[in-house]
């Protein structure tokens, strides 16, 4: 990546060296074999089908699912099925489960096994209020009995389909859960776990824990997968050096900027990325990306889900700048192909944007967790989450953000 004849990189990955060979290993996940060892994260109301399947033509790697609800898929429901399909092509895929009913879980896993699907995910560091306030996501791992019936639901009825989890540190720095996680993961025959370096508190403010990964993999004999802040290329080669972990997961800094999977690849590979595209490239993928959304969600869906895109494609962009109001409020194709093409194709791609924030803002949190939940961290019963036709479809909605 060589603008002016130096890398295009913020100044701290000036000097990050390319991969050596041999330097890296492929992923090993099960019999699931990933290289570059590269995950996409899962992220609701983004890592739907067309989003992977654009990521994936830039680079290789792993690709999950946004989280998919146990109770919605196991119902029926029409939008998480959806989210949860896949198409011809698509290999290795991955689902990221969301369950905290053990019986769920399992009748889940072994119905997306007779699918076909390669990877499963299961979502145990959500810190949404909705979610751990019902003792889901990353109030599960409190429990850590709850948590090993979980888990072990789910690799029972894998039929040897990889199966790993995804945790974050713990609720708040005085309730840190991710080395019993590991444990009980390792315990459960998982094949890897992936670590969000922040508490549920945290959320996505300051600066990842990246030496917590560290830890983790010095704790257990499974692969770990690094989680957080990977914004460049050279911050997935740097993560890896620091802490050791077997593989990264890369969220945010692939949001409007897929390319990142191609540059990651190639630092991989030992090879120099090139730089990114200029603002009529990036034009050129946001139209791929609107037109393949379109045709899996159908046109108004996706122009609605189009105007958190373009924010992302054209950020940093000055000549964006007048018409990101107007792009956030597109309703067709056709709006969106005559606004975008009016921007200057030639604008250079912005230094600035590699680290500027996307989809979530800072700050910090109370987590919520059910009344009397920490009186007995030993418990291993299942909240009771949503049962009713209604209360699924209600939760759903809210899910899949609309
Ligand atoms: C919009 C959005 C949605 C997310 N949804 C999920 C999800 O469905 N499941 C999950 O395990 N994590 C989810 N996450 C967390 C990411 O997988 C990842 O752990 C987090 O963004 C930190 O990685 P990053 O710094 O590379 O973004 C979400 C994150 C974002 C930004």
């Amino acid at each position: 990546m060589t603008v002016g004849g130096s890398r295009f990189a913020t100044e701290e990955n000036s000097a990050v060296p390319v991969a050596a060979p041999g330097e890296f290993s492929e992923l090993e996940l099960g019999q699931l074999r990933v290289w570059p060892p590269v995950v996409l994260a899962p992220m609701a109301g983004i890592t739907n089908y067309p989003y992977r399947s654009l990521c994936r033509n830039f680079g290789a790697g792993l690709f999950v699912s946004e989280m998919i609800t146990a109770r919605g898929y196991l119902h029926g429901n029409r939008m998480t099925r959806l989210l949860a399909s896949s198409q011809p092509g698509e290999e290795p895929r991955s689902v990221q489960v969301y369950g905290s009913d053990p019986v769920d879980v399992g009748e889940m896993v072994a119905s997306l096994v007779d699918e076909g699907v390669d990877h499963i995910d299961m979502n145990f560091g959500c810190p949404v209020a909705k979610v751990t306030r019902q003792g889901g996501g990353s109030a599960v791992p409190v429990k850590p009995r709850l948590l090993a019936r979980i888990v072990r639901a789910a690799v029972r009825s894998s039929c040897d389909v990889p199966i790993t989890i995804k945790v974050r540190l713990g609720i708040h720095d005085e309730l840190l859960t991710y080395l019993d996680a590991g444990r009980v993961a390792e315990e459960e025959g998982v094949s890897a776990i992936g670590l969000h370096a922040r508490t549920a508190a945290a959320l996505y403010s300051g600066q990842a824990r990246w030496a917590a990964i560290t830890a983790l993999k010095q704790a257990v004999g499974i692969p770990v997968l690094g989680n957080g802040d990977i914004w460049e290329c050279w911050d997935a080669l740097r993560m890896m050096r620091e802490t050791g972990c077997d593989g990264v997961i890369v969220g945010r800094g692939s949001l409007g900027r897929p390319w990142l999977f191609r540059e990651l690849a190639d630092v991989f590979e030992g090879v120099e990325p090139s730089g990114p595209p200029d603002l009529g490239g990036v034009v050129q993928v946001a139209l791929a990306h609107a037109d393949s959304l379109a045709a899996f969600f159908g046109e108004a869906p996706a122009m609605k889900q189009m105007r958190k895109w373009v924010g992302w494609y054209t950020k940093g962009f000055r000549g964006a700048a007048a018409l990101r109001a107007d792009l956030a409020q597109i309703s067709t194709l056709a709006q969106l192909h005559a606004l975008l093409g009016a921007l200057p194709a030639e604008e250079p791609f912005p230094m600035r944007a590699l680290r500027m924030g996307r989809a979530k803002r800072g700050g910090q949190q109370r987590v919520k967790l059910p009344e009397g939940y920490l009186d007995d961290m030993s418990d291993d019963t299942p909240p009771r989450g949503p049962r009713s036709s209604e209360e699924i479809e209600a939760w759903e909605r809210a899910n899949n953000g609309g």
